[in-house]
């Protein structure tokens, strides 16, 4: 699996990226996915199925991966599939029920409370309410989540009706996530998003009625055809839904989106360049500021006074583990990280008949691991130095000092011996930071 082909990613390499060149992600792990391999698959198997007393303080999260999609967004780079039937989507669920209840059984997960569920996609709001009801059924029986502390459900707005709404509240969901991405109907369609802003004004009220503890909007900044005036007039309205956070990313251009292919291929795609995001994300900020939210994570506002938790994202950026089942996703258990098959055919054959539908792993060094915590932690924007030197017993001022040092001396952050502070402008050029603190080893080399 997973030819090291040598292209340099931004998610890689440090250096001042001017242009949204094909291959921009966003850092969501390390090392780097083109390092995982398929050789440590026996291990992760015998992991699982041990026990480990030490388990019981370690936080544990469900993912279920909805893979299916409306339309294919120009951007996106999720695995995900449109145009699938009631029956592939049955059968697909199946799968995913099975995998679940897999991993009930397994001596490494059985009997373990569930800290946090969550419903990524694709889309999970495109299935029904009967097959997300029956699907939470059987998960819920298999694997109980009733006292999980946060249930967390992505949405495109343009598949929510009044009744769907109601079913996600019912199963249980306490953070409803929808993915706006922009409130312009022009910059929608180019984008190639299967909604148009009349589709977000009508599910709003639907979603108010029903009382979730917390509601998400995602935007993103920089979309094919933004302008500056297309964008302040999106940030505006964002701020008139009144949602209890925001969520905002900088357009990433992975080589798989149909973007990049278009790019690729020689036909340029106006991409705003990274200042030019930096801008408006910085702008976002600013009036979100003003209307009473503030910074949860270098991606992330919360409006004051709201529920502010994000408890996945926190989890994950700690090392907690975490089940991911569907079709590509993560999981990470025993220290270990590793993937699922990452096609539809593999998956179901494999999930179906109850084996593992492991893909690929890989299983870090303690530095690794330090290494890590550390990058993702410094995406909330404050570290404390102290959480380092209890879990790993590693004093991070001294072991990166001179990179800590090099980045104070940029003003992306600044330090003391308590804690390290980015700057606004080490937040929003946070991805293409954290390169800086890997090994050799994994820099200038692909990400995915
Ligand atoms: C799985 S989607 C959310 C749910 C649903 N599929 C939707 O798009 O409405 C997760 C989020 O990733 C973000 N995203 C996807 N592709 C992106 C890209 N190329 N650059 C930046 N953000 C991206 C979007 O904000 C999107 O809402
Ligand atoms: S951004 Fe969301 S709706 Fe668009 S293709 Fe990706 S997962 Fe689907």
């Amino acid at each position: 699996m997973s030819e090291q082909i040598q292209i340099p990613e931004p998610a890689t390499t440090r250096k001042a990226w001017k242009e949204t060149d094909v291959g921009s992600v966003f850092v969501s792990n390390y090392p780097p996915y083109s390092f995982w391999r398929d050789e440590n698959t026996a291990r992760i198997k015998a992991m699982l199925h041990t026990s480990d007393p030490a388990d019981k303080d370690i936080p544990l999260g469900l993912y279920m991966h909805i893979p299916f999609c409306r339309k294919r967004c120009k951007f996106c780079y999720f695995r995900v599939y449109t145009g699938r039937n009631s029956s592939e989507i049955q059968t697909y669920l199946d799968a995913l029920g099975k995998e679940v209840e897999t991993y009930s059984t397994l001596p490494r997960i059985a009997g373990r409370k569930l800290h946090f569920i969550y419903f990524g996609g694709g889309t999970p709001s495109y299935i029904s309410v009967k097959h997300l009801r029956a699907l939470v059924a059987r998960v819920k029986t298999a694997m109980p989540w009733d006292d999980a502390e946060e249930v967390a459900f992505e949405c495109e707005p343009g598949t929510l009706s009044q009744s769907k709404v109601e079913a996600i509240r019912e199963i249980g969901v306490t953070r409803l996530s929808l993915g706006l991405e922009n409130l312009n109907d022009d910059i929608l369609r180019e984008n190639g998003r299967a909604h148009v802003s009349k589709e977000i004004y009508a599910v709003m009220p639907w979603v108010k009625a029903q009382q979730f503890p917390q509601v998400n909007v995602d935007l993103i900044a920089g979309m094919v055809g933004e302008t500056r005036e297309t964008w302040r007039d999106t940030v505006q309205r964002t701020i008139d839904l009144d949602a209890d956070s925001v969520t905002i990313y900088q357009m990433e251009l992975p080589f798989n989106t149909t973007y990049s292919q278009a790019i690729r291929g020689g036909n340029g795609v106006p991409v705003a360049d990274w200042e030019t995001k930096r801008e408006w994300h910085n702008y976002a900020i600013e009036q979100f500021a003003a209307a009473g939210y503030e910074t949860s994570s270098a991606y992330t506002l919360t409006k004051k006074g709201r529920p502010n938790k994000f408890i996945y994202r926190d989890a994950l950026w700690r090392s907690a583990d975490l089940i991911g089942t569907g079709v590509a996703s993560f999981s990470h258990a025993g220290g270990m990280h590793f993937q699922n098959q990452t096609h539809w055919d593999p998956y179901l054959k494999a999930a179906g008949q109850g084996q593992l539908p492991i893909n690929r792993s890989f299983v870090p060094t303690e530095e690794e691991r330090l290494v890590r915590e550390m990058i993702l932690q410094l995406k909330l924007g404050r570290i404390e130095t102290a959480y380092f030197q209890n879990k790993f017993g590693v004093d991070i001022l001294k072991r990166f000092g001179e990179t800590y040092r090099e980045l104070r001396d940029a003003e992306m952050l600044s330090f003391d011996s308590q804690s390290i502070t980015l700057s606004r402008q080490g937040l929003l050029r946070v991805d293409q930071l954290l390169p800086e603190f890997y090994h050799k080893k994994y820099r200038n080399s692909r990400y995915t």
